[in-house]
């Protein structure tokens, strides 16, 4: 995979025009664009058709978490935008994300895109161990997202989105060919804003992960593509 494919910029906005704007800007020096929730709940499919009508392949991060057959409904629902990797909650459980993997198999071969990968969130990095035991889960963070990951390459997922901190278990949970899609990135030296526990894209390639999720380093960069294009590079070390 060459170094700007493992880049996915996260476009959090609101304005559809604004992310249209950025992914033309940033075609052809990263991998993809990731919308998530902001976007989507203000645009929806159409503002996700705009942005890939510029060509960029689309990271829809909807983090989905219901009973499968609303999850699979969900997922049937996204499939004709073709997104090229998705999201749901592995505390859905076995069946839940089962039925999101043939049905995001199903659905794709139906309407000719490629399999998106499906990939699971396990524990949002907002909660530390204090907010498990507050929500009755004795395990700590670290043992609980491990649980899950294994959960999730046994049920059918493509991989699964972790911190920078957690590659290395989440691969030693999963297998060689799980995904590792990763946030929490900065360049070196560059703001880590409300980043807790950050990685340099070098740093976090060597560990192991598939897919770096990178926002504001790029966005507001003064230039966004030559920044992009520095991270691409920085990756080669
Ligand atoms: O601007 P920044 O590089 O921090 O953006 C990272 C993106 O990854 C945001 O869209 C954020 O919601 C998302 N994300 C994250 N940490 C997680 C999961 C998702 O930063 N644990």
């Amino acid at each position: 995979m060459k170094p700007s494919d493992r880049i996915y910029c996260a476009l959090d906005t609101v304005e559809t025009q604004k992310a249209v704007d950025l992914a033309k800007t940033l075609n052809g020096v990263v991998g993809g664009i990731k919308l998530g929730l902001e976007f989507y709940c203000a645009n929806g499919a159409d503002g996700f058709k705009a942005v890939a009508e510029t060509g960029m392949p689309i990271f829809l991060d909807l983090k989905f978490h219901d009973i499968p057959n609303t999850v699979a409904g969900a997922i049937r629902a996204v499939a004709p935008l073709g997104p090229k990797i998705l999201t749901i909650h592995t505390q859905g459980g076995p069946e839940m994300m089962r039925r999101a993997s043939e049905t995001a198999a199903e659905e794709a071969a139906k309407h000719g895109h490629a399999k998106p990968w499906v990939t699971g969130v396990t524990i949002l990095t907002s909660l530390d161990d204090s907010d498990m035991k507050a929500i009755g889960v004795e395990d700590v963070v670290a043992d609980q997202v491990a649980r899950l990951a294994a959960l999730g390459a046994e049920n059918g997922l493509d991989g699964m989105v972790c911190s920078p901190r957690e590659i290395s278990l989440a691969r030693a949970a999963t297998n060689p060919d799980f995904k590792l899609v990763v946030p929490g990135i900065r360049p070196a030296g560059s703001a880590a804003g409300d980043q807790k526990r950050v990685m340099t894209p070098f740093d976090a390639v060597e560990a192991g992960a598939d897919v770096l999720v990178i926002g504001r380093p790029i966005t507001q960069a003064d230039d966004p593509r030559a920044a992009a294009e520095a991270i691409a590079k920085s990756i080669n070390g």
